[in-house]
């Protein structure tokens, strides 16, 4: 599985948001989870980072240029020490990460770090993993950034093992376009991480049960909506999906709440529009920003009529984009994309 290392690789990924959402580990080390999920990778606001083996005396991270310290940058050794063990070697790395969104705010910022750290650390040891590979190892940063390996949309097997539990690119037919405009309402960092919150829901909310129950149904359907390209199906099965991922954590005890009550505005926003005829569906994550689902030929549309209603918000418009992939430094500064060779 190894071959000579790199020393150094830049990689870039873009987040994805979940259609059909995943929430609650039941492995909590390998990340395995309880249901299987689904979601569009955007091509906007990605990850860029890079991973260079050193011969320093201990692991340099930083985000955004600032040095990375506590929890956040233990998350990123230990993702590391998974490289090293898997890798066989001992180097100690230089990683330098950029986040194009605001970082923990449920906006998708740990997916596309995740699979741009994989995709790059995998790379500058040597790692030689194909598409299914990566998104295993990405898994093990962090659940959703299994799926931001593929382009657009990708569904995310729970498995039941270390093997099994992976994504996969689920091609979308012609008529399928999708876009989504993610809303800024609030980019500070939540203050109960989605881990601490998952944990909490599948220990205490009576309610979990019957996501562990529904989900495999509604990823189905959700299955079959996309493969007949019908966007009515898609949008509703995600809206609801999400409502009933935040129900289940309003169970919990105490409640697992990211609501604000700008959010509100929001869905209610998202019910007005659709009423007055542009189709568009909403879906929230470990955060108070509302992600909305259209149609790509909407999207600009759609963004200016949320800017419209709220003019204070920011807006990120996206369509589906493409998987994480390595990027190379050209002579003369300028930046080039690579195939993803190391990483079919
Ligand atoms: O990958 P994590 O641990 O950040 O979990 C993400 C969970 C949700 O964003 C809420 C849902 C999902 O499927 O992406």
């Amino acid at each position: 599985m190894t071959t000579t290392p790199q020393h150094q690789a830049t990689a870039l990924a873009n987040p994805n948001i979940a259609l059909v959402k995943y929430w609650g580990k039941r492995d909590e080390a390998l990340i395995l989870p309880w249901t299987g999920s689904l979601s569009l990778t955007l091509d906007a606001a990605p990850t860029t980072t890079t991973v260079r083996l050193s011969d320093g005396p201990d692991d340099v991270v930083s985000l955004g240029g600032q040095p990375l310290d506590g929890t956040a940058r233990a998350r990123v050794t230990r993702f590391i020490d998974l490289v090293r063990t898997i890798a066989g070697r001992d180097d100690r790395v230089v990683v330098d990460s950029h986040n194009e969104i605001p970082t923990g705010a449920g906006l998708a910022s740990s997916a596309s770090g995740f699979a741009a750290l994989a995709l790059a650390a995998s790379t500058a040891f040597g790692l030689e993993l194909d598409r299914r590979g990566l998104s295993r190892l990405a898994r093990r940063g962090s659940g959703s950034a299994s799926r931001s390996i593929f382009d657009g949309l990708a569904v995310w097997h729970s498995g039941h093992d270390d093997e099994s539990s992976f994504a996969e690119a689920v091609p979308a037919p012609p008529g399928l376009e999708l876009g989504m405009v993610l809303t800024v309402l609030d980019a500070r960092a939540k203050s109960v991480s989605s881990r601490d919150g998952m944990r909490r829901t599948v220990d205490t909310s009576p309610y979990y049960p019957a996501w562990v129950e529904r989900t495999p149904i509604e990823l189905e359907e959700m299955l079959a909506a996309i493969a007949r390209a019908d966007f009515t199906a898609v949008g509703t099965i995600a809206e609801r999906n999400a409502m009933r991922m935040h129900a289940t954590m309003l169970g919990a005890e105490p409640p697992v709440r990211y609501w604000g009550p700008a959010s509100v505005e929001l869905l209610d926003l998202v019910a007005n529009l659709r009423g007055d005829g542009l189709e568009c569906y909403a879906t929230m994550d470990a955060g108070p920003n509302v992600k909305i689902l259209c149609r790509a030929d909407t999207v600009d549309e759609l963004a200016s009529r949320i800017l419209e209603a709220q003019p204070d918000i920011g807006v990120i418009p996206a369509r589906a984009g493409r998987g994480a992939r390595l990027i190379t430094s050209e002579p003369g500064g300028s930046a080039g994309e690579q195939t993803t060779e190391g990483a079919r």
